[in-house]
């Protein structure tokens, strides 16, 4: 039997790169998966991937960033499919201004976990993984730096600060359900090759210099990070909680 075997899994930001390559994982281990993205095309399209695996699947048409949606949507999840037992807290953007990025990227996680660890708590179990990013244990590096590029700099900033606050999230609310069952982790990937760092590539030198950050000399693959997620999710990791876990080719070793 498989280790997720009648568990209910919520990924948000199905749809495309790391969450999506944890849907697929999450279903190649048994689970029924809610693919949940802001894009419902993706969504749906990651849900139908989740099904030719064989699993059960629900396509949800989610904005993280709106409270009353996530807890609307984690709350059917528990009423329609009788549990809630991971959810994953992925949905992220990066390059945006200082409002769009604290609000998807720090309160949307905020949300989730918010509303899912009371119903994770009721049930005496459950896990939560929030993505985080090597963003959220140091500051970014750009060649020739940032101060004459103020646009990208509140990008930065703003992505910085909403992972450092995803790892402080994951500590307290570790700390708040620990005896209630619920663990709750972070992963910090360094670059993984998905669409959020295409512009980053596309730059003159980019994925040579993002590359080179990377002792392990390359850039991340999505199902790296969903491994590692699956892992803190499941029963193997039962004695770990509030950690902020590096997945990033020894980006943090140097
Ligand atoms: N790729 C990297 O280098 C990297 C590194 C560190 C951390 N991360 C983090 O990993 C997570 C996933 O990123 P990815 O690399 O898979 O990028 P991606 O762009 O491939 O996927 C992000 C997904 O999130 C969805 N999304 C965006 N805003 C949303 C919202 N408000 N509500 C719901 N869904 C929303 C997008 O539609 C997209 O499907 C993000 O939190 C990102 O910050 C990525």
């Amino acid at each position: 039997m498989s280790s997720f075997e009648g568990r209910i899994s919520f990924v948000t930001g199905a749809g495309s790169g790391i969450g999506q390559a944890m849907a697929l994982g999450l279903a190649a281990e048994g689970a029924t998966v809610v693919c949940s993205d802001i894009n419902a095309q993706t969504a749906q399209a990651t849900a139908a991937r989740v099904e030719e695996l064989g699993a059960n699947a629900v396509a949800n048409a989610l904005d993280t960033a709106d409270e009353d949606a996530v807890k609307e949507a984690l709350t059917k999840t528990q009423r329609d499919l009788g549990r809630l037992d991971v959810l994953m807290n992925n949905a992220g953007v990066a390059g945006r201004d200082w409002n769009a990025t604290t609000e998807i990227n720090l309160s949307g996680v905020y949300y989730g976990l918010l509303y899912a660890c009371p119903i994770m708590a009721a049930q005496g179990k459950g896990a939560v993984v929030n993505i985080a990013s090597v963003a959220g244990l140091g500051a970014l590096m750009r060649p020739g730096g940032y101060a004459d590029h103020p646009a990208v700099l509140e990008g930065v900033s703003s992505y910085v600060a909403s992972k450092h606050g995803v790892v402080g999230l994951t500590k307290q609310y570790a700390i708040a359900f620990g005896e209630k069952g619920v663990r709750v982790n972070a992963i910090c990937p360094g670059y993984i090759d998905t669409p959020i760092i295409a512009e980053r590539l596309a730059q003159s030198n980019g994925r040579a210099f993002l590359t080179d950050l990377h002792p392990i000399g390359r850039l991340g693959q999505p199902e790296e990070v969903a491994a590692v997620a699956i892992f803190l999710a499941s029963d193997a990791a039962s004695f770990v909680t509030g950690i902020a876990m590096p997945v990033d080719g020894g980006y943090t070793a140097r």
